[in-house]
């Protein structure tokens, strides 16, 4: 067998971590990194909004925080460039989007496409977007679950590297299916995040690896 390529992208590991809900993710990510062997640790956390519980998890924690809101700026393309600027100050070798819910503009994919990942609450590509798991309650589904994927410009729409089943029960509301998809959701994404920073990241058209 001819040998692989080397991989695109090796994240040698420091990981800026951005959120804009609880920070269940961010949770597990902090938890993961005090173990050396992890290899990748969280140096700074980017919120898109002030006054959430992952900002605080993140400041008990003693990691460095940013809130870029959009709206403290003239438009869309002012908070993608100010973002692009903040994030760039930490030096990312990888950007970890853990319950981030702005979409990026051209700024930010050209300064750190290809090493952005993204969570998401559903089986990609069904029921992308702000609500997947309503969706999928609302489909009627039997099993759903959790995406993890590289970003690129549309919403969920970039190369999947791992997902994650979850059943659906009889009596699941939005909240109860939520909280059981995050909690195999924090155990995907640590496991993934981890696998790029000690193997690298690599694309082929639709398709991501890892070493
Ligand atoms: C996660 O389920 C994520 O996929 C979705 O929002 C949730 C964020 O949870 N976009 P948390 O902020 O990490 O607790």
């Amino acid at each position: 067998m001819p040998p692989r390529p080397a991989p695109a992208t090796r994240a040698s590991g420091r990981l800026v971590v951005m959120v804009s809900g609880t920070g269940s993710n961010l949770a597990a990510l902090l938890a993961a990194h005090e173990d050396p062997a992890y290899g990748a640790r969280v140096v700074a956390v980017v919120a898109d909004r002030g006054g959430i519980r992952a900002l605080e998890i993140a400041r008990a924690a003693g990691i460095p925080t940013a809130v870029v809101s959009v709206k403290d700026f003239e438009d869309r393309a002012a908070w993608d460039a100010a973002v692009t600027e903040t994030v760039a100050v930490f030096s990312p070798d990888l950007v970890v989007l853990a319950g981030f819910m702005k979409l990026f503009g051209a700024t930010f994919l050209g300064r750190f496409g290809g090493r952005i990942v993204n969570t998401h609450p559903a089986l990609l590509p069904s029921f992308p977007g702000a609500h997947g798991v309503r969706d999928a309650l609302a489909y009627g589904v039997k099993i759903t679950g959790c995406t993890v994927m590289v970003v690129d410009e549309g919403v969920d729409t970039g190369p999947i590297l791992a997902q994650a089943a979850v059943p659906v029960e009889p009596h699941d509301d939005e909240a109860t299916l939520h909280e059981r998809i995050k909690a195999v959701e924090q155990v995907l994404l640590v496991e993934w995040v981890g696998r790029i920073t000690r193997e690298g990241l690599r694309v082929e058209g639709r398709h991501a690896f890892v070493g």
